[in-house]
């Protein structure tokens, strides 16, 4: 702190960098359900078996469920059981490595000055391997050829949590776990809380019911869905009455009863989820 102090740092501002938990977005308060999910996962990432990839989990399931979601409150509901949390995104090979990267700086790692970034991502999965207590979470890894060579070795108390598109987590080496639905009453739960918008009497909840049950119970869906009520219609008779007409007349709508079985993200025309524009339809 001295130091701190003589550099002219007032000491609120004096914050020391935690190397111990590395994760890139704040808890979200407003997360719905989850609850026995989480604990099935944690059971399965300690479990130990044999024939199967244990310590290391894959979190697979529709565009827009909720895998990240549940991998960061994972993170969060369990901060206390690892003595470090590291997140690593693996929507491609640059940003793998770049935060392998990032956590060597951190930690402080001696790395000779010509290595190389696979050099680097190596020498943090070699230093991890004597760590005793870990999770590391690998993001979005939707194409496994991405993280060759960069998914660390898992042991008791050292754990990789995966999140992926990837239907069957095929060539994914790792348990895989889908993310269910939310249930209608979380949905519901959701679709009332980011709206703004409670519903009243029988009607409006019998509204609000039917709207979730038109967005598949998906939570991405829900969000836009909550966002278009809260800032346009203020009502769910309004939104419902509207996204009924849209869906009618939009070839999206055909498309709608695929939504269990295929990523909604790669249909075109998932914009429509938020049934209407507000500049199309004031
Ligand atoms: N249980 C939940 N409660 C509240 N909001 C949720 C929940 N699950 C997901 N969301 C919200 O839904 C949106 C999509 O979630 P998320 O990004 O985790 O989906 P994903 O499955 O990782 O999607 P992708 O396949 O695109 O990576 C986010 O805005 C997230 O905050
Ligand atoms: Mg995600």
């Amino acid at each position: 702190m001295t130091d701190a102090l003589n550099l002219g740092i007032r000491q609120s501002e004096f914050t020391p960098v935690d190397d111990t938990f590395v994760v890139p977005y704040q808890r979200n308060p407003l997360v719905k359900g989850r609850g026995d999910f989480l604990s099935l996962l944690k059971d399965k990432l300690n479990m130990e078996l044999s024939g199967k990839f244990n310590h290391r989990v894959a979190l697979h399931g529709l565009g827009g469920v909720g895998k990240t979601q549940c991998a960061l409150e994972y993170v969060y509901a369990n901060k206390a059981i690892y003595r470090r949390i590291y997140w690593i995104s693996a929507v491609n090979q640059a940003s793998m490595l770049s935060d392998y990267q990032k956590i060597a700086k951190l930690v402080r790692l001696a790395i000779p000055q010509e290595a190389s970034p696979a050099d680097i991502a190596e020498a943090v999965l070699a230093w991890l391997r004597g760590e005793r207590s870990w999770l590391v979470v690998i993001d979005n890894l939707d194409d496994i050829k991405v993280a060759q060579g960069l998914l660390p070795e898992n042991a008791p108390g050292k754990h990789t949590l995966i999140t992926t598109r990837n239907p069957r987590t095929q060539g994914i080496p790792a348990e895989p776990l889908e993310v269910p639905l939310l249930t209608p009453n979380d949905s519901v739960d959701l679709l009332s809380m980011l709206s703004n918008v409670i519903a009243h009497d029988p009607d409006e909840e019998k509204q609000a019911y039917e709207i979730v049950e038109e967005l598949g119970y998906l939570p991405l869906a829900i969000d836009l869905a909550s966002a278009y009520v809260r800032d346009v219609t203020g009502n769910f008779s309004e939104y419902l009455q509207r996204y009924r007409i849209n869906h009618k007349n939009s070839f999206f709508g055909s498309q709608m009863a695929t939504v269990n079985t295929q990523t909604p993200l790669q249909l075109p025309g998932l914009c429509l989820l938020t049934p209407f524009k507000k500049t199309n339809m004031l």
